[in-house]
């Protein structure tokens, strides 16, 4: 497969926990190159682009609530294969029980809040991650 883009946000917990560079040294670790970056406060019509196949889901106000509760960083990575590499990183979405390792695993656990927050988000699909990445970059 030739090279590939995917976008990384780290969320409002990774941010105020200080863990953009340990998000951002485990990508370069594995080989990616960070293309791009940049710190925001996301609004509302950014995250209905963005999680707009969660709408309607139980978990969803209270997703779009965390993901406007602090600044955000997003981040393109490159690589080879760099979407599935990169949420093999980030690890499964529940934090407890995301294997060791992994970027959820290692740095975050459930804390009973409304919705589950666990440092990372990581592109799923190359169709995804090109809509995604327009969505934080543009074109
Ligand atoms: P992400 O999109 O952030 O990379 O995470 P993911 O693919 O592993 O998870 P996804 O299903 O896309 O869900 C997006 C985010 O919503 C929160 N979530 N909470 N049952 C729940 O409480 C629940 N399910 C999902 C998480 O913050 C998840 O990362
Ligand atoms: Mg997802």
């Amino acid at each position: 497969m030739s090279s590939q883009q995917t976008l990384i946000l780290v969320k409002p917990d990774g941010v105020k926990r200080g863990l953009v560079g340990e998000v951002i040294a485990r990508v370069e670790r594995k080989g990616y190159k960070v293309s791009n970056l940049k710190m925001l406060t996301a609004d509302k019509s950014i995250l209905a682009k963005h999680y707009a196949e969660h709408e309607g889901k139980p978990f969803y106000e209270p997703l779009m609530e965390f993901m406007m509760s602090g600044p955000i960083v997003a981040i393109i990575a490159e690589g080879e294969r760099v979407i599935e590499g990169f949420r093999k990183l980030a690890g499964t979405t529940d934090p407890t029980t995301a294997e060791p390792g992994t970027i959820r695993g290692d740095l975050a656990r459930d804390m009973g809040t409304k919705v589950v927050q666990n440092i990372v988000h990581g592109s799923d699909s190359p169709e995804s991650a090109e809509r995604e990445i327009k969505i934080f970059f543009g074109n």
